[in-house]
């Protein structure tokens, strides 16, 4: 990385340290996110001085300027010794948020070492993209068996009616399942993993051992795969590039398990919210057969990395109204941004009919989440969504909406909970997970899955009806 200057500040605007800027992380924040972006946009206009655990850094909020941060990498670069506050010394030591960012991985990188990660991830990730290859079949079998055994334990834990917490009983444990066989993890992966990943995001007072707990933890999973290949996605980035210590492709598979775990179950989360909260338009695609477009528009009510993580800007330059100076931090936020678009979808950009594919849930420019892994997202989400839809006959929030507990950090926004009660369809056999993946249990579950394809059964089929009797 080339040294460069902080000097020359512009003659206008203050710098960013000089500004009183107010706490992000409020209990408003917590209730009312929206409430909180647009005040600030009243104020300061699309990119707003906030302050996160302390640390003064830009908040972007408009979509234009959000879209110029993340597609202009000349400009915004991402590797963190581009940081004027943590090059001179002035970041907390135990500044809770800094221990993420001091794991060097893809997200953080520039330039020529940043595509060659790009490339490394993306060959690893595209056997498992591809449904016609033996890894991307076996992984989509093993994806809807995982999420039919969980809701078989529901029905033997809890019965064929009553309540579940369709975080901690459904969502998690299947994102779980399914890292454990994707990075080919010899023991099963624990939901203790998930709370250290959120404590690392969300800048816990403990965010430091928990960040070191899960790196240490996929680096041992590095060298174990180093020492016996599989079929598996760390596997397979060692064969993508054989240089990778067991250091660095442990911050990777760090990176990735956020990503598969936390966001990857945001979005489902959000997703099902969604419908059960009976938005409109989500019903109205749902119904319409269209459950990627229900994904979308879910991620544009409530996308999945709320805000993004830091860029720093290469020199001095003007952004919305503000003067953003050389080295100083910014969050582009989908979340804020998303407000524009959803402003402007009472016009011709977001109506009930138009793509909603504008929203900037898997990111966009340089940065943006891989095609491979992407695939491999959506398909988690429309599986697991898909099958709650199926197998449940019935289900409806237990708590109303604006009570449900979320986490508002600094990067996700996403449900502690999501509290239903529920019906089971008749369809649905009581059983205890099986913790051994077989090639043969996988086979028999694809008969399940491509039975539902062609004939929606559950809430699906109700919702369905529901919009064909409101035409
Ligand atoms: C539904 C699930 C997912 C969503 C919503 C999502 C969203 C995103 C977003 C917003 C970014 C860009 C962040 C930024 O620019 O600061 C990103 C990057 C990334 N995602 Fe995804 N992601 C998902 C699933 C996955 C999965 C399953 C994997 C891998 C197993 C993955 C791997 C990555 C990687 C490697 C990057 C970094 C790319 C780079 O910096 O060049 N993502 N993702």
């Amino acid at each position: 990385m080339e040294a460069h200057s902080h000097t020359t500040p512009p003659a206008g605007g203050p710098a960013l340290g000089s500004l009183p800027v107010e706490p992000l992380l409020t209990a408003e924040f917590d209730v009312d996110p929206g409430a909180v972006y647009e005040r600030l946009r009243g104020t300061y206009g699309p990119v707003a001085p906030v302050g996160l655990l302390g640390v003064p850094v830009w908040l972007v909020l408009g979509y234009t300027e959000v879209t110029e941060v993340l597609r202009n990498e000349t400009l915004w670069r991402r590797d963190i010794r581009y940081w004027r506050a943590r090059a001179e010394g002035r970041l907390p030591r135990d500044w809770p948020l800094l221990a993420g960012y001091e794991v060097r991985q893809t997200m953080f990188m520039d330039d020529e070492e940043h595509l060659g990660s790009r490339r490394t991830h993306h060959s690893a990730l595209s056997p498992f993209q591809d449904a016609r290859s033996p890894e991307g079949w076996e992984l989509r079998v093993a994806v809807a068996r995982y999420a039919d055994e969980l809701v078989g334990m529901l029905a033997a834990e809890s019965g064929a009616v009553g309540f579940a917490d369709l975080g901690a009983q459904y969502t998690r444990p299947l994102l779980l399942m399914v890292t454990t066989k994707l990075f080919g993890c010899p023991v099963e992966l624990g939901d203790e993993l998930v709370m250290d990943l959120w404590r690392m995001l969300d800048g816990g007072p403990d965010s430091g051992p928990a960040t070191a707990r899960a790196l240490g933890a996929f680096t041992r999973l590095a060298a174990h795969r180093r020492a016996r290949p599989g079929d598996d996605l760390t596997s397979y980035m060692l064969l993508a590039d054989p240089r990778l210590s067991d250091e660095q492709l442990g911050r990777e598979l760090f990176m990735n398990a956020v990503y598969l775990n936390d966001i990857t179950g945001n979005m489902v989360l959000n997703t099902l919210l969604e419908v059960l909260r009976g938005n409109a338009t989500v019903r109205r695609s749902l119904s319409a057969g269209q459950l990627g477009e229900t994904v979308n528009r879910a991620a544009l009510a409530n996308p999945p990395v709320a805000n993004m993580c830091f860029r720093f800007a290469a020199r001095d330059v003007r952004l919305g109204e503000v003067w953003v100076r050389a080295g100083d931090a910014v969050s582009p936020s989908a979340a804020a941004a998303h407000r524009d678009l959803l402003a402007l979808g009472s016009s011709h950009l977001v109506g009930s009919a138009v793509s909603t594919r504008a929203h900037l849930g898997w990111g966009a420019g340089p940065h943006q989440c891989p095609s491979a892994a992407r695939e491999l997202g959506g398909l988690i989400v429309t599986t697991a969504v898909g099958r709650v839809l199926d197998h449940f006959v019935r289900a409806e929030l237990t708590l109303p909406p604006d009570q449900l507990p979320w986490r508002s950090g600094p990067v996700v926004r996403g449900l502690r909970l999501l509290p239903v009660r529920y019906e089971l369809g008749a369809g649905v056999t009581a059983a205890p997970r099986r913790t051994t993946p077989s090639l043969n249990s996988a086979t028999s579950a694809t008969t399940a899955t491509s039975a539902t394809e062609h004939e929606p059964r559950g809430l699906l089929a109700i919702l369905r009806k529901l919009m064909f009797v409101g035409r």
